[in-house]
């Protein structure tokens, strides 16, 4: 078996929010990133995207139709344009309620959750998801590790036992390729809704060490969990939302747990 990497216990996969506390409040906004942080979640998920003026910010979709109450795709949006739009209310509220914090509604940069991270008062890791590196050629990868060297997080856990403070992942080996180039500390995790044959038999791309399966494959092909395991590799399983599966990937002995609900999973994980 791996080396122990981001395990709070022997038994215990690390807890990783989904978009923050997503379940509960709207995805990738600090009230999300905050309560998953008060519910105690070892690790909290994002997904970067680059504006038109080079920010990055923390946006799921392509476009900002569904979270938001604006239109547009988030590449063809300055900063500005994005923090004039609500990115709450979409979820569960009346459009003309009144939000506690309209800041904490307000589009999330990578910066911002650096900070909050930072300030959290205990350890809280990122588990941090490009999107649309290619379009980009590099350009998501080359900020973001800009900004993580500004925060003193581009090297890597700082122990080989201790768990990463950082990690990166995509649905793109090119782009964790790039990262490893640049920051080769950093872990990545080669996310993956198929299976190839490649995979099947446990192999990543080169040089990244953890593999991010869905929970559907890890539903459909238990024997795959073992397999990468057996590899050497460290397992991220997304996105954990029910009961069964929180228990299936204990049985696996998957290293990560990442899900919409931390808190249930902590408490069934007997950590609360
Ligand atoms: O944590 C990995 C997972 O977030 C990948 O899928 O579509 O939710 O970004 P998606
Ligand atoms: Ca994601």
């Amino acid at each position: 078996r791996p080396a122990r990497d981001s395990r709070p216990g022997p038994h215990s996969p690390f807890v990783v929010a989904h978009r923050g506390a997503s379940e509960a409040e709207p995805e990738h906004t600090l009230i999300a990133y905050e309560r998953a942080i008060e519910e105690g979640a070892d690790a909290l998920e994002c997904d970067v995207r680059l504006t038109a003026d080079g920010h990055l910010v923390c946006v799921h979709d392509r476009r900002v139709n569904r979270t938001s109450n604006g239109r547009g795709a988030v590449s063809s949006m300055e900063l500005s344009d994005l923090a004039a739009l609500d990115f709450g209310s979409w979820k569960g509220q009346a459009a003309d309620a009144e939000l506690p914090d309209r800041d904490a509604a307000s589009v999330l940069t990578l910066e911002r959750l650096l900070e909050l991270v930072a300030d959290a008062g205990r350890p809280v890791s990122l588990a941090i998801e490009t999107k649309h590196p290619t379009r980009w050629a590099g350009q998501v990868e080359d900020r973001l590790l800009t900004l993580l060297r500004r925060f003193g997080l581009a090297g890597g856990p700082s122990a080989p036992d201790e768990p990463a403070p950082v990690r990166i992942m995509s649905f793109s080996a090119r782009s964790l390729h790039r990262v490893r180039a640049a920051a080769p500390g950093l872990p990545t995790v080669y996310l993956t809704q198929f299976l190839s044959p490649r995979l099947r038999d446990g192999r990543l791309p080169a040089g990244v060490s953890i593999a991010g399966p869905s929970v559907r494959i890890v539903r459909n092909h238990p024997g795959f969990v073992a397999r990468l395991h057996r590899a050497g590799h460290r397992v991220h399983v997304w996105t954990v939302n029910e009961p069964a599966d929180v228990d299936l990937c204990v049985r696996l002995g998957v290293e990560a747990i990442i899900t919409n609900r931390p808190k249930q999973v902590l408490s069934q994980l007997g950590r609360t």
